[in-house]
């Protein structure tokens, strides 16, 4: 995930691959809560980690059902139900920005609390105290159910709390609006069957919807894992739904999590976009068959242009009619899904229209003003209305745009594809990096989308941003400093000549055949560890064994550094090199460190920063490392080894060590790491295109 203020992305040229989806948020929550209410344990499969699924597992804890982690397969929750008696009476539940938590939460307890008694408030962060949920309040009250509004009347957060003993007016109709969210209903079938077996009652409990009920899908989402936890109930033609009297909750032992049609969408469309080179954009974990709602955003691509296969749990898209053509759709059905189809529009050639989609303006934040300045930003002329969104593409340049994505994931992902402008026909030379600034705010339902869009897309122009400088001079720290803050890869280019030095000695080479150590780093059988062994590095391979060989900490020893100074200076091992190092030049952006990053292996680094400490400085800080490990060492004797060193290096024949000539050089002799950072920052902003 991308912890970090903005991200930039460079300009995507194409995209193929396969994409592995997230659990859906929809289904997540749900099976979450039904698998809470029902009696016994279900074992929840491909679960969707995230941010608004973690607030409902919280949830649940506090209540009291059993929660565990599957240590072996890290999608994979066992919950333990209350069987529909509730056992922690008060509680103060903290549910984020997650309405299909509040929402299911808030009627589950009311019912809940009105019959056995009980105390609950649920608050969230501010956004969510601006969602509405009067209309679910104003459902829930006739019924019995004691609901205080702590704020502003008609928005959380909420109290609700009852006495035991206490009875539900069901005799009569449930009625609720279904024309502003169709969570709150959706809160109610999932509430009210806890209701449906109240001592004497022989009566179905019968729920009629006020207004054009919206968002039908995930009304079918909900009735259909109603069905696999045991409540069957009767859907007469969206105005009327009936519990049969006497439901129960039963957990059907395990369930599978599709995964989301939603976050599907975001590669549908890039696969519609970017996916020109024959080999298709596959995505795996939804398809043929899905039960969620936004599986119809497919349809609408298609009709945009993108050819789409489908089978079982799975889609591949291709690019079809190209550019796109403009769209004129009612959204109320796919209201999520809808706002890709925005940003599809920017790739048309004319004015898309999308109608019904008022919801919008309830959600996470008022997507349809957020959408209009954001796609406005890049030079597309937008118009808004209260339930519609028209998006006519830029007429004049693309401009370099810095995309707020409003806490909202959803703008996050989908404005992310507008980095695939260069790719219209005309507009390659218009090619400019896009930023989206707090890129985490997809940890909502998709922590990983940034990571996964890389791993598909092809970028032209990636950024590099050359270090270098004398040995002790940091740079190392810098590098690796700077390419978190941008959330760029990292190239330890004497990482890789240490290696290789590492890599003769385990072949029995000498380090000064230069024809043997040059072949050996050619095919070096580097492995670097990813996600939770990031920064660790393994030689792989037969003569290594299954687990290979962890060199992590024998790279970093002297002895290991002096074995690469001597490789280093073969040309044929740089040569040998070369290609590797190119290849660590991937999207977002790289951030390069080494004798010749700058000067022969990136030589079109946008930046390129030479560090120049003095000698006693650099011997300075080598011996407080030293000390510090318990190594003695004398300053003196560090800076005469240093100096020499630096003689070497800037006089030897391959690659000397000296600052590229559009270098900019940093003497870090009396600046801390941050100062130093915050400089190369700096300079790198001052070189971007974002206003
Ligand atoms: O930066 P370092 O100490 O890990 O580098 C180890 C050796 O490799 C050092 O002698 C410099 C050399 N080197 C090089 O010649 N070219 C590079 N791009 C990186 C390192």
């Amino acid at each position: 995930m991308y912890d970090i203020p903005f991200l930039d992305l460079p300009p995507l040229v194409g995209a193929s691959g396969t994409v592995q989806l997230p659990g859906s948020k929809s289904i997540s929550n749900r099976v979450l809560l039904l698998a809470g209410l029902a009696a016994g344990t279900t074992t929840v499969h491909e679960l969707l980690d995230s941010d608004d699924t973690r607030v409902m597992i919280d949830a649940l804890r506090a209540l009291g059902c059993g929660i565990e982690r599957d240590t072996a397969h890290a999608h994979t929750l066992r919950v333990t139900g209350l069987g529909g008696r509730l056992q922690v009476r008060e509680a103060d539940l903290f549910l984020g920005n997650a309405g299909t938590a509040m929402r299911p939460l808030a009627a589950t307890l009311a019912v809940l609390s009105t019959l056995q008694g009980g105390r609950y408030t649920l608050r969230g962060v501010p956004r969510m105290h601006e969602r509405p949920i009067g209309d679910l309040v104003n459902a829930l009250r006739p019924l019995g159910c004691r609901i205080d509004d702590l704020g502003t009347p008609g928005y959380p957060p909420l109290a609700l709390h009852g006495a035991a003993g206490g009875t539900l007016a069901l005799a009569a109709p449930v009625r609720v609006r279904g024309d502003v969210s169709s969570q709150f209903l959706t809160a109610l079938l999932l509430a009210l069957p806890l209701a449906a077996r109240a001592a004497g009652r022989e009566q179905d409990i019968v729920i009629e919807v006020e207004g054009e009920l919206i968002s039908k899908p995930y009304i079918e989402i909900t009735l259909n894992l109603l069905a696999r936890f045991g409540i069957v109930v009767r859907n007469e033609a969206w105005q009327r739904f009936v519990i049969p009297a006497g439901s129960a909750y039963v957990s059907p032992g395990a369930i599978a999590v599709e995964g989301d049609a939603s976050s599907a969408s975001y590669f549908v469309a890039l696969g519609a976009i970017a996916a020109h080179g024959g080999a298709p954009l596959r995505i795996e974990g939804v398809g043929e068959g899905s039960i969620q709602g936004d599986i119809r955003f497919v349809d609408a691509a298609e009709a945009m242009g993108a050819q789409v296969r489908r089978g079982p749990g799975w889609l591949e898209v291709h690019r079809g009619q190209w550019p796109l053509k403009p769209i004129h759709l009612d959204c109320t059905a796919i209201p999520d899904a809808a706002m890709t189809l925005a940003v599809m529009a920017l790739f048309a050639e004319g004015t898309s229209r999308l109608d019904g989609i008022a919801s919008w303006r309830v959600k996470e934040t008022d997507r349809i003003a957020a959408m209009a300045a954001e796609l406005g930003k890049l030079g597309a002329t937008v118009v808004a209305g209260d339930d519609f969104i028209e998006v006519t593409p830029p007429v004049g340049r693309w401009r370099a745009a810095a995309i707020h994505t409003y806490d909202d994931h959803r703008m996050a992902m989908c404005l992310s594809l507008a980095a695939c402008h260069a790719l219209l026909p005309g507009r390659e030379a218009d090619a400019q990096p896009l930023r989206i600034l707090d890129p985490k705010c997809v940890a909502k339902t998709f922590p990983d989308y940034f990571e996964a869009l890389f791993g598909v897309v092809e970028a032209a122009a990636v950024p590099v941003i050359a270090i270098d400088g004398p040995t002790a001079s940091g740079k190392g720290t810098l590098a690796a400093a700077v390419a978190a803050a941008l959330g760029y890869g990292l190239l330890d280019s004497g990482a890789l000549y240490r290696a290789t030095g590492l890599a003769a000695v385990d072949a029995g080479v000498s380090p000064d055949d230069e024809a043997a150590v040059a072949a050996l780093a050619a095919r070096l059988p580097l492995r670097f560890g990813q996600g939770a062994e990031a920064g660790r590095t393994w030689f792989d391979g037969a003569k290594y064994g299954p687990a290979g060989r962890e060199i992590t900490d024998e790279l970093r020893l002297e002895s290991t550094g002096l074995l690469a100074s001597r490789v280093s200076a073969l040309p044929a091992v740089r040569a040998a090199l070369h290609g590797l190092q190119l290849s660590f030049r991937r999207a977002p952006g790289l951030v390069a460190d080494g004798r010749d990053m700058g000067t022969v292996v990136f030589p079109d680094a946008g930046l390129k920063v030479f560090l120049t400490a003095s000698a006693e400085q650099r011997a300075q800080r080598r011996h407080k490392q030293l000390i510090s490990k318990g190594i003695p060492a004398s300053i003196a004797a560090l800076r005469a080894d240093l100096e020499a060193r630096d003689r070497r290096d800037t006089q030897r024949t391959a690659s000397p060590l000296k600052p590229a000539e559009d270098a900019k050089l940093l003497d870090n002799s009396q600046l801390g790491i941050d100062e130093s950072v915050q400089q190369v920052l700096a300079w790198w902003q001052e070189r971007r295109p974002f206003p």
